[in-house]
């Protein structure tokens, strides 16, 4: 074993504990299927541990205990089935348009026997899954859009108080700066960055985080004075 993976073995068994079995499986699955379903690049199999599955994990450093999580274009299933393993305790909903990807996250759920996490299939802005989801105390995303679109499409589906927090990397600087009025308008507050995973990870997690706070109300004729009697 070299020293690279012996850390990421340290790693893996101080964030799953006595689920890492669960984690090793789903690493086989990608490992075995991942490629030919599309669903992650050749390059990427060398170092699925490291650079997809712990950094998935410790965002839950982020989540309250049991709280109700929506993972917006889970695609492979990241960062929601990793999260699902490291943290039984929260109710995970994947959420993923395409009908391959979907099919695919059913499987690794039913073999994994993943109790805590259900499966939608539908874009995160459709009504039908604004209904099923609506309330969220956390929305995750990684790699799925620019912050003020996910902004757009996440923030609905939390409750006032809860929390989006984005997968983001170098760009989370930039795009906050770029996208805080937007984020603003979108019923977003206080966007930040955080690092998750510092204590476990050589390169911890980057997120940008983004408080759901009421969506400003357009303000009518009637608000300012125009019918007063
Ligand atoms: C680049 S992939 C990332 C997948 C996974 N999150 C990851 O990090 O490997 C983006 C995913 O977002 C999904 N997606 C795109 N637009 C979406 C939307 N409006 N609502 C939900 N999912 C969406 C795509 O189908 C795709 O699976």
């Amino acid at each position: 074993m070299t020293n690279v993976d012996r850390t990421v073995a340290a790693s893996a068994a101080a964030v799953f504990g006595d689920r890492l079995e669960l984690a090793e499986r789903f690493v086989g699955l990608l490992t075995e299927h991942g490629v030919e379903r599309g669903l992650i690049g050749p390059r990427e199999v060398e170092r699925l541990w490291d650079r997809h599955i712990l950094n998935s994990a410790v965002v839950g450093e982020q989540m309250p205990n049991e709280a109700r999580v929506v993972d917006v274009g889970s695609g492979a299933g990241l960062p929601g089935i990793p999260l699902a393993i490291a943290r039984p305790d929260l109710q995970i909903v994947l959420v993923e348009p395409m009908a391959r990807r979907v099919a695919w996250l059913d499987e690794v759920v039913e073999t994994l026997g993943l109790t805590s996490v259900i499966v939608l299939r539908g874009r995160a802005e459709e009504s039908s899954i604004k209904d099923d989801v609506a309330g969220a105390d956390v929305v995750t995303a990684r790699a799925v859009a620019p912050l003020a679109k996910l902004c757009g499409w996440c923030l609905p589906l939390l409750r006032v108080g809860g929390r989006l927090v984005a997968l983001k990397g170098t760009s989370a600087v930039e795009e906050i700066e770029r996208d805080r009025q937007a984020v603003a308008r979108l019923g977003g507050a206080d966007p930040r960055v955080e690092t998750c995973g510092a204590d476990v990870l050589d390169v911890p997690t980057t997120v940008v985080v983004v408080d759901r706070v009421a969506t400003t109300r357009r303000r009518t004729r009637k608000d300012q004075g125009a019918y007063r009697a």
